[in-house]
């Protein structure tokens, strides 16, 4: 069976490099010839742990090819994965479909033989309905074209394991549409011997199942994010308080970790996309909490950037060392980085921001070239007045105050995603403030008589 995948982003590469690996032949398909180029060479063009290996191994061994050719596409695939970005729409709340509307149409067009496409990008309810009827409208060639709706949860940081063993596959298709259901049993044959749950549905239920996933996890994090705001007043620990209610297995402890919030390419567009899906469709007040969802989370970094005043005096011509710029750890990627976003408003404040993240440094640079990237934590902290944790990487999460000690002009900290050891911090006479932790000590219990 001959794979296509359609956009060679973090989902479209990834799939396209784990059919190889699962013994498909493969052909990726992207309409960026520079991109298609480094793929082609081996080289990946963003950060994902495990997918540079694997990319280099099937360009190597021929199994994975990459074009910019849909006619190519058209005539060799026997099942096409269209794994195209749809972004928030620039101006308003919802997602931009027009390159998931543009692959599967420019891919109908030149099919020549029976096919299955299978849309795997992130969608409006009623995008797989739509487009199965277009497909079908420009599709004049021989062979028939199957369609089917299958949503992607890989994690940045996980993608080649997750898509690999997913937790579960789900597909829409078409009623009775068996033959569409044999193809994709047959291409997700390992993980069905793995016993991955495989959910066969709708259309509607599969596009459904992805939103409403990632708008329970958006709505996970600012639950407790929300229970910091009421910990950093009243005191207590918002970790503490996590683990304990992460305990009764109806709630668990995962996506439960308070700190600035959470951004990315996937999350915050989503639960803004839903919204505007479901007003279109009338039903304004259903995903109105949402709206509270994310302005919980967008008020997390307000608090970073106040508690960065409140601790300085004032932030014009502050040096703030700041430690992570990427979404989260393990990727590259700045998409609606709470991090980047507050290093930002810190510059835009009249700090001078230096920033250092181990792979996001570049991609930040690219939305926000004004601040000044440095390549190690050392040099992130150098004579700064507030350290800034934001990401954390693992890198991040090891530091002693002993890393630090001598480099600093202050020795104060903001644990923006709590993971550092407060205890052994204050022990080494560092002031620690945590998101979610009561912090009232005095500016001259600090250190800081007059403002910097
Ligand atoms: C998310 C989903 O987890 C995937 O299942 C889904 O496939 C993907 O979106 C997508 O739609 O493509 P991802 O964006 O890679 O995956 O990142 P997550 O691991 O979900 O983290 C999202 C954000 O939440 C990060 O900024 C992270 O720092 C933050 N977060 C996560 C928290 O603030 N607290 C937590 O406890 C967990």
């Amino acid at each position: 069976m001959r794979i296509t995948v359609i956009g060679t982003g973090y989902l479209g590469a990834t799939h396209a490099a784990c059919m190889a690996e699962l013994g498909f032949d493969v052909l990726g398909v992207d309409i960026d010839e520079r991109k298609i180029e480094q793929l082609a060479a081996g080289q990946l063009p963003f950060h994902e742990p495990g997918l540079p290996e694997l990319l280099k191994k099937h360009t190597a061994s021929g199994k994975l090819r990459f074009t910019t050719s849909f006619e190519e596409a058209g005539a060799w695939g026997d099942v096409h994965f269209i794994g195209v970005g749809t972004p928030q729409k620039p101006g308003g709340y919802g997602a931009d479909i027009r390159y998931v509307d543009a692959a599967a149409l420019s891919l109908a067009q030149h099919i020549t033989k029976d096919a299955l496409i299978v849309g795997k990008s992130t969608v409006p309810v009623g995008t797989a309905r739509r487009l199965a009827c277009l497909v079908q409208e420009k599709h004049t060639g021989p062979g028939t074209i199957r369609f089917a709706w299958n949503p992607e949860f890989l994690r940045e940081g996980f993608a080649v394991k997750d898509t690999i063993s997913p937790d579960r596959l789900v597909i829409g298709i078409e009623d009775r549409d068996l033959d569409a259901e044999a193809i994709l049993r047959e291409v997700y044959a390992s993980q069905l011997a793995a016993e991955t749950p495989m959910i066969f549905t709708d259309y509607e239920t599969a596009e459904l199942v992805k939103v409403a996933a990632n708008a329970f996890l958006a709505t996970k994090i600012s639950f407790i994010n929300a229970f910091s705001e009421v910990t950093e007043f009243v005191g207590g620990d918002i970790r503490t308080l996590a683990d304990a209610i992460g305990h009764d297995a109806r709630i668990g402890r995962r996506f439960l970790n308070a700190g600035v919030g959470f951004g990315g390419g996937c999350l915050p567009k989503d639960i803004r996309a839903l919204q505007a899906r479901v007003s279109e469709l009338g039903l304004d007040r259903t995903m109105r909490f949402l709206t509270e969802v994310d302005e919980i989370n967008l008020r997390r970094r307000d608090r970073v950037v106040a508690l960065t005043e409140e601790i300085l005096g004032r932030l014009n011509g502050a040096t703030v060392g700041i430690l992570g710029v990427a979404f989260k750890p393990d990727s590259d990627d700045v998409r609606d980085s709470p991090a980047l976003d507050v290093a930002a408003r810190l510059f835009n404040a009249g700090a001078d921001v230096n920033v250092y993240d181990p792979q996001g440094n570049a991609n930040a640079a690219k939305r926000f070239p004004r601040l000044n990237y440095v390549d190690s934590v050392p040099a992130a902290v150098r004579d700064a007045q507030v350290v800034i944790l934001l990401t954390e990487w693992q890198e991040f999460k090891n530091l002693h105050p002993e890393d630090l000690n001598g480099l600093v002009a202050n020795k104060i900290i903001i644990d923006g995603r709590n993971v550092l050891n407060v205890q052994e911090w204050e022990d080494a006479d560092w002031t620690v403030a945590a998101l979610g932790r009561k912090f009232e000590p005095s500016r001259e219990a600090i250190g800081l008589n007059a403002p910097v």
